[in-house]
């Protein structure tokens, strides 16, 4: 048995990939799955039809590799974190579809909590803050909106879970109600300090503490497959939220390594081991990973538009066919422009944290076109992740090297990654596997399988393939930089 079976259920599909007595990736398989936005700002997916496809995948994936069910030594699962899931214990039936983490229906419920003073609590207690992007304020919503819900969870039938507890309950035929710390922390109910469930905050969202599943390491035992969906007993032995696994893909192991990650959004995380940094610049304070009952803690910024600026490019203003096209373009731009696209399609994330300002773009002149645009939706990743590395060097001034891992899709783009390390002023590492998130689920549940090394001996596998290194004079970073935070300023909706 020398195969790990990873699934990264994502925003926009499930994969599911085939992992090497090596470690190497072997045969995957992708489904996409339906968005639904019944409401401005409001975002849904039907989870049975993640379940579906879950299944779907894991089933091509393996048939694919020509592997057995029971070859495989163990799975890891990763997921796209905060969403919500509510669901009948009984009937195994989410009792409404699942509230998407970009969902921004409780900005209101949010907005009144903070008035009432009580972020200072929730923030030193979750190290997050009062923003809709979490799972707490999103099932105090379908507890209070869905026909008789809270009864039925008040009389111990409902299960919340992240999709990572949801995956795991349907996998092991209702046997399991789990979920790991990376998760737990995403969900402004779990006191990362303390590693439980928090009655207090539980209180203040009137959320029964029963919903809530068992809090488990990211490597442990999850449960066990039912033999029926994939033919054999496999044991799940490693759960991590995406961009935690992310972080151990990109072997972020140390204090002050730093990884980022290019896929709808982008989410850095510093690792700041064993010390949980209270943020004063509007980072979140999070766990990286947890082994062996012992967190490691991370700072993590939020970017909510990444990679999804660039499809904005193509499917809402239809100025490329292919996200390949922009490299180019950005390479012809007029160079005398500077135009400053600002990707607030569903509000800011970090450092900004304004749900309610919309995107805008800032500079036009008559002969702005295709190209420019192009490269305004190219730097505006750069620019954001400039912001967030100023809020983290400011937060914690044990910020490594200054190198930056990155990975996810934008992070194939040259072009976006020279921009990167010239805005940053700082080198930027492209590693071989560009898996990394799968590979960070793999390596968890792998290593707790026995079939693959410890946290040194993975370490020593990662390799970079390509360094990005800074060729922006300094003048022309801060130019440009203070350009970028003008147009921020100018486009929130509280100043
Ligand atoms: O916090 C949201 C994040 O986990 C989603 O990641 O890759 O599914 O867009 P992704």
């Amino acid at each position: 048995m020398t195969q790990v079976l990873a699934i990264d259920q994502g925003t926009t599909s499930s994969r599911a990939i085939l992992f090497g007595a090596d470690m190497a990736p072997g045969a995957s398989a992708q489904q996409e799955f339906t968005q639904h936005y019944p409401a401005s700002g409001w975002v849904e997916h039907d989870a049975d039809e993640i379940w579906d496809s879950v299944v779907a995948t894991c089933r091509a994936a393996l048939e694919k590799g020509g592997v057995a069910a029971s070859d495989v030594a163990a799975i890891g699962i990763t997921n796209q974190r905060e969403t919500v899931v509510l669901w009948d214990r009984e009937t195994g039936k989410p009792v409404h579809r699942a509230i998407v983490w970009q969902d921004r229906r409780t900005a209101e419920m949010c907005a009144r909590l903070k008035a009432a003073g009580h972020e200072a609590m929730v923030q030193e207690k979750t190290g997050l803050l009062l923003d809709p992007y979490f799972s707490g304020t999103k099932l105090a919503w379908l507890l209070e909106n869905v026909d008789g819900a809270r009864a039925m969870a008040e009389a111990g039938r409902l299960a919340f879970g992240t999709v990572d507890s949801w995956l795991i309950w349907k996998m092991t035929g209702g046997a399991a109600h789990v979920t790991d710390a990376t998760n737990a922390a995403r969900t402004l109910l779990y006191n990362i300090r303390e590693g439980r469930w928090d009655a207090e905050i539980c209180d203040l969202l009137n959320i029964p503490m029963g919903v809530l599943p068992a809090v488990k390491d990211c490597a442990a035992d999850f449960g066990v497959t039912d033999p029926a969906i994939l033919g054999a007993a496999i044991p799940i032995l490693g759960v991590a939220g995406d961009q935690q696994a992310a972080t151990v893909g990109q072997a972020c192991f140390q204090p002050g390594m730093l990884k980022s990650t290019y896929g709808t959004g982008c989410f850095a995380l510093l690792n700041t081991g064993d010390t949980l940094v209270r943020s004063q610049n509007r980072m979140l304070g999070t766990i990286a990973y947890q082994f062996d009952g012992k967190p490691t803690y991370a700072l993590e910024g939020s970017i909510f538009i990444a990679g999804a600026v660039v499809q904005w490019l193509r499917d809402g203003l239809k100025i490329i066919g292919s996200a390949a096209e922009t490299g180019p373009m950005a390479e012809a731009a007029d160079p005398g422009q500077r135009l400053y696209l600002v990707p607030a399609f569903t509000g800011l994330g970090a450092p900004y944290w304004d749900p309610d300002c919309r995107g805008a773009i800032h500079g036009l002149v008559r002969n702005s076109g295709p190209a420019e645009f192009a490269r305004a939706a190219l730097e505006s990743v750069g620019y954001q992740t400039r912001d967030l590395w100023e809020a983290m060097t400011a937060d914690w001034p044990g910020a490594g090297d200054g190198t930056v891992r990155v990975d996810g899709g934008m992070s194939a783009s040259d072009w976006t990654m020279q921009f990167l390390a010239d805005i940053l002023g700082a080198p930027v590492d492209r590693p071989k596997v560009l898996e990394t998130t799968a590979l960070g689920a793999a390596w968890i549940a792998g290593m707790r399988a026995g079939v693959y090394p410890d946290a040194d001996g993975f370490a020593a596998t990662w390799a970079v393939d390509q360094t990005f290194t800074p060729r922006m004079d300094d003048a022309e970073r801060s130019s440009r930089y203070a350009g970028w935070q003008d147009a921020v300023a100018r486009t929130l909706s509280r100043r």
